[in-house]
């Protein structure tokens, strides 16, 4: 799909159920009421000249190039800011207007560079193309006072600013303050002195810029250029895909020269971000084509001898007589696979179907196990379905925003800038963290509520947000009898009125006052459209899936699912999270979310795949590591995940991996886990690839191949050598035949195909003979699983408790700049941003123990140490401390403890209790890594600095 070149209307599209007829160069043309003039002229063919207009920002209408003439009406008006009317006769190609829009561009050339020529966008560039079509012939006033000396900032390490070349259309601030959000852009000076100004008058760097680069694109010169243009050049063709970081999932145009990538230029017609994007999409993507990636396949028999490269044949004929050796060993349940949520949907598939048909078990696993695994428990017990319900776009239909455990702002950042567009609008918000994070306040909005609740009380502030609601006769009593069942709402109703679930009873428990918490609770249930977003600040806990049915509990008693503006959405981490969960990757349940028990089921596929499944559920990952301590568990096929890093009680998993003896890892680096591993197969950057993602709202997108795999293979085509080297049969030419096969075994998936993706730019699940074309907003008519159920939520402790010894709770969280384990942001210029994860503390525990910031401090949990630099700041509180886990040295995962949420056995990662302490000198465990990742990186011949 070839979409280098998008239209742009130049102005936003409307929408309304009245339509006007107007004539525009003696063309009819038919429109919604509120389109500006421009626009329906470029609908009809009639491209208007334009600077300060673009379609993606409201008209602002100052650079007067888009004038036309109106009949009937004196003077130019400017098309851009001039709605359409009945009847109207416009004429936007006449010799006055000829003359009009020539002199605007003579004054603006007459104080530009002249040096199109040797410009890194010639040939891309607005300003340009407009001179063309006006016929600017020549420009008479060139000796005049000029900005073209000004001197270029820099110091942004993805874009130039190179204010010679601005014509001050203001669509770079536009773009900041109503794309974006974030408001760092100014017009500085007036008249000829006016100029861009970020911050204060600083440079890029020092200001408030997050580097989206909503800017960037939005110039219509070469003011503001990606630096990968300047040196590059501009594109030849692209090709659209899907953002491989967050479970946003933004589409982007990959524009290429050759098989390099030039720039990723979000997508217009995107139906998750609508053309925006964060820095991580736009900017961070070069790792993939970073010199440490490994390419070539390798294989040692023990984990202290060297790396050896051999053939893609020799190492899977390796791995495959391993794992085929110690089932001989140790029986057919003694080996797994964990599936990757940053690999497609096909890949996921695939290794889930290797493990059930080829290994012959179904130990299978995947990272969802310690992020979002609750909400998938949580959701089917109450509604029906373990996924969120809505559309990202749904929370602009939102009166109240309820934000639960999540930092969107950091971890799903194109998602924030809409949430904060609402909330510009004025929707109300209520914040649940115990940190003051961006959502809290920010440019332009302040939350109504901020419950700052003590770590681990989350169930205790759901069960008293729905006393108030139960007590003070809030309730949507219509809609419960209607849509829901009657036994288990009134058992929750008598359970939630007790009076120990009282906001001034939990308010001892909780911290938070209960004065707001009624305010907030009130707020949710009277206050129109409520929509919940939450995260992992939900799941990641002892009782994550009790919180999560809280959360659906709370929105079925108000009414608030099954219509745009409403519902409870889960803000799912990774690109493809939610399809390594629907394509069958839990132990437990076949693609489609069905019982591996269900003998109906389990023989669909067997008639399908051609074997006998085992109708026990496998082993989770906690229960992996458990069964090798044990001696029980000795292989694993690990591909695209890191769970050394990211799993807790990073000591527990290394011993566990440490007494295996086959570990196959697949990766595009050699991550930690691969420094416990016996086989190496190089794995695909998700350039290098096709197949579909899902994201978190069900939105399967297609990702697009733009350069050849630079092993040779596709993570799909490794899965597939795999399986057949250990026997079992697969002979997919192209995943679009996967696809077909898992739309002919799942119902939710039956209508998916990649033929349909293509037509439809992306498609939410379920996609099927119900809804042919997908389902944006999930329990309309009635609920996923017939009547909503409402289940008991009883608040309790966590074993997880301060004590004198560990006084302090840590949480654990994101920052925008990086990434989940940090093997692809690590390895961009983001490192610029946050190059070390600190540990936050809160000035009063700080001072208690001669903390300063910046200072080394040591942090001890009862699972391990480890040495971070301090950060001093009232945005946690006190007894609070906040780490994020991006760097594998600074070992926050030694600390947490391997407590996890009773159902899901999700880990507990935002609750461990800790002692802080000022220190001088690594922990024991970081000494040890130092010394191990040295040797691993010897072994397998990396250059140690840049690993
Ligand atoms: S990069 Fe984004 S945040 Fe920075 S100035 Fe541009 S629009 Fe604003
Ligand atoms: S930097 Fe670009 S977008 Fe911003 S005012 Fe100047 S020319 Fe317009
Ligand atoms: S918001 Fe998420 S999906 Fe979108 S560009 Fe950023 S990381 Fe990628
Ligand atoms: S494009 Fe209309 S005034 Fe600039």
């Amino acid at each position: 799909m070839n979409a280098i070149d998008d239209k742009d209307f130049g102005t936003p599209a409307r929408e309304s159920a009245t339509m006007v007829t107007l004539e525009i160069d003696g063309v009819p043309v038919t429109v919604p009421a509120g389109t500006s003039v421009m626009r329906a002229s470029a609908e009809a063919g009639i491209n208007v000249p334009k600077l300060c207009a673009t379609d993606s920002l409201e008209a602002f209408g100052s650079c007067r190039v888009c004038l036309v003439e109106i009949e009937g009406r004196r003077g130019y008006p400017a098309s851009c800011t001039t709605p359409v009317e009945p009847g109207m006769k416009v004429r936007t190609q006449t010799p006055k207007l000829a003359d009009i829009r020539r002199g605007m561009l003579e004054l603006y050339i007459s104080d530009h560079p002249l040096d199109c020529l040797t410009c890194p966008t010639n040939g891309n560039c607005e300003l340009q193309d407009v001179a063309g079509l006006v016929g600017l012939r020549e420009v008479r006033y060139t000796k005049g006072k000029s900005h073209v000396d000004l001197k270029k900032d820099e110091s942004n390490p993805y874009f130039t600013y190179d204010p010679s070349k601005c014509i001050v259309c203001n669509r770079c601030v536009r773009a900041c303050e109503e794309t974006q959000g974030t408001f760092a852009l100014t017009i500085d000076g007036r008249g000829f002195d006016s100029r861009v100004a970020a911050g204060q008058n600083e440079a890029f760097m020092e200001s408030e810029c997050v580097s989206c680069g909503a800017c960037v694109q939005a110039c219509p010169t070469a003011t503001l250029t990606e630096k990968s243009v300047i040196k590059i050049g501009v594109a030849e063709h692209s090709a659209i895909t899907t953002c491989a970081y967050c479970g946003v999932g933004c589409a982007f145009k990959a524009e290429m020269k050759g098989s390099e990538v030039v720039r990723m230029v979000p997508y217009k017609d995107g139906k998750a971000n609508h053309g925006h994007s964060c820095v991580k999409g736009r900017f961070a993507w070069g790792y993939a084509t970073h010199r440490d990636r490994i390419l070539k396949p390798m294989i040692r028999k023990k984990i202290t001898d060297p790396w050896q490269e051999v053939s893609w044949e020799e190492a899977i004929g390796y791995a495959a007589s391993e794992f085929r050796r110690i089932q001989q060993q140790h029986g057919r349940g003694s080996v797994g696979g964990i599936t990757s949520s940053r690999c497609t949907n096909e890949e996921t598939y695939l290794v889930q179907k290797l493990v059930r048909a080829a290994f012959g078990n179904n130990n299978v696993d995947t990272c969802a196990r310690v992020c979002h695994s609750p909400t998938g428990y949580g959701l089917k017990q109450t509604l029906g379905e373990s996924a969120g319900t809505q559309t990202f776009d749904s929370v602009m239909q939102s009166d109240v925003i309820m934000v639960i455990g999540a930092n969107p702002a950091a971890a799903h950042p194109v998602f924030a800038s809409q949430m904060k567009r609402r909330l510009r609008q004025g929707a109300k918000l209520i914040v649940v963290d115990p940190r003051t994070t961006e959502m809290v306040k920010g440019a332009h909005y302040r939350a109504d509520y901020h419950l700052k609740l003590r770590p681990g009380t989350n169930v205790a502030v759901i069960d008293a947000i729905a006393h108030v609601v139960v007590t003070e006769g809030l309730l949507r009593e219509d809609f419960i009898r209607e849509r829901c069942d009657q036994v288990s709402f009134e058992q929750w109703k008598t359970f939630v009125a007790q009076p120990e679930n009282s906001p001034e009873a939990m308010e001892a428990v909780t911290g938070v006052p209960a004065d707001i918490l009624r305010g907030a609770a009130r707020l949710y249930a009277t206050g129109g459209n409520a929509a919940i977003y939450y995260g992992l600040g939900v799941t990641e806990h002892a009782q994550g899936s009790t919180m999560v049915m809280g959360i659906a509990n709370l929105a079925m008693a108000t009414g608030n699912v099954g219509r745009l503006g409403v519902g409870v959405n889960p803000l799912r981490g990774q690109n493809n999270v939610q399809g390594s969960c629907d394509m069958g990757s839990f132990p437990h349940e076949l693609p489609g979310y069905r019982h591996i028990s269900d003998s109906t089921v389990r023989s669909e596929f067997e008639a399908h795949w051609g074997v006998t499944l085992d109708a026990e559920p496998g082993l989770r990952i906690p229960n992996m590591f458990e069964a090798a301590l044990d001696g029980s568990f000795k292989g694993l096929y690990c591909q695209g995940e890191d769970i050394v890093q990211s799993d807790p009680n990073t000591q527990h998993v290394a011993a566990a991996l440490s007494s295996m003896e086959c570990i196959v890892v697949q990766d595009i680096f050699l991550n930690e886990t691969a420094k416990y591993a016996h086989v190496f197969l190089p794995g695909s950057s998700f350039l290098e690839k096709d197949g579909t993602f899902t994201n978190a709202e069900r939105r399967i997108s297609r990702v697009r191949k733009v350069m050849p795999a630079k092993a040779g293979y596709a993570d799909w085509e490794v899965t597939q050598l795999l399986a057949n080297a250990l026997g079992y049969p697969m002979n997919y030419a192209h995943p679009s035949e996967i696809m077909a096969e898992i739309a002919a075994l799942t119902p939710t998936f039956r209508g998916v195909t990649y033929e349909k993706i293509d037509r439809l730019g992306s498609i939410q699940w379920p996609c099927n003979e119900q809804a042919p074309d997908g389902t944006p907003i999930m329990h309309v008519e009635q609920f996923v699983r017939g009547k909503g159920r409402f289940i008991i939520t009883k608040y309790v402790a966590t074993d997880e408790k301060v004590t004198q010894r560990f006084p302090l709770i840590l949480t654990t969280g994101r920052i925008l700049s990086q990434y989940n384990v940090g093997a692809q942001t690590r390895r961009t210029e983001n490192v610029q941003w946050h190059s070390e994860d600190r540990l936050e503390i809160h000035p009063h525990d700080a001072e208690e123990r001669g903390i300063r910031e910046g200072d080394w401090v040591g942090i001890e949990s009862r699972s391990g140490q480890t040495v971070l630099r301090a950060t001093v700041t009232e945005n946690v509180q006190p007894g609070v401390v906040y780490t994020t886990f991006h760097f594998p040295e600074s070992g926050a995962n030694v600390i947490t403890t391997d407590n996890s949420d009773w159902a899901t056995n999700c880990p507990e990662y935002k609750v461990t209790a800790v002692q802080v302490m000022p220190v001088t000198q690594p922990s024991e465990w970081q000494k040890n890594y130092q010394r191990f990742n040295r040797e691993q990186l010897e072994l397998a011949k990396v250059d140690a600095t840049s690993a």
